[in-house]
């Protein structure tokens, strides 16, 4: 079975009280029982993580590469730092997608740069956590058309 990675990185465990203006009201609890229902309609296994450290985000990344067929990636403030993280991308070679609850485009200008994006197969942002369906299904059709 088709086996996807949501991977979420430093302070989206504080989704719901962290700034909702911006990231809405949605816990990342709810966010992963939302995913792991569309993941049962599509037909997909699904795992879900969060970590505040960059180094456990690569292991994750690396641990994919032997059971994963895709990554959806929301990398949190370490998309606009980490070489690491895109290094660990290009090493494992799963396709990636990048995503962001808020639109990184319309907020500062340090948020403009990704050091995913290059490496990513496409971004999706600016939907909340209705991105995070979105990228699921998106993964799916993917991995579907390359299959
Ligand atoms: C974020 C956007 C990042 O710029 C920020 O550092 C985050 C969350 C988002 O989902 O909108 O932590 O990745």
């Amino acid at each position: 079975m088709t086996s996807i990675l949501i991977l979420n990185g430093p302070n989206l465990n504080l989704l719901g009280t962290r700034q909702p203006d911006v990231y809405g009201t949605t816990t990342l609890s709810d966010i992963e029982q939302m995913c792991q229902t569309a993941a049962k309609a599509l037909g997909v296994t699904l795992a879900f993580h969060q970590e505040n450290s960059e180094g456990a985000m690569v292991d994750h990344i690396h641990a994919a590469r032997d059971t994963h067929d895709g990554i959806i990636l929301n990398a949190g403030a370490y998309t606009h730092t980490s070489i690491a993280l895109m290094d660990a991308i290009s090493s494992v070679e799963l396709p990636v997608i990048e995503l962001h609850l808020s639109n990184t485009l319309a907020r500062e200008e340090f948020r403009h740069k990704s050091y995913i994006s290059p490496v990513a197969l496409g971004v999706i942002c600016g939907f909340g956590a209705a991105g995070y369906e979105h990228s699921l299904r998106a993964m799916v059709q993917h991995l579907e058309a390359c299959s």
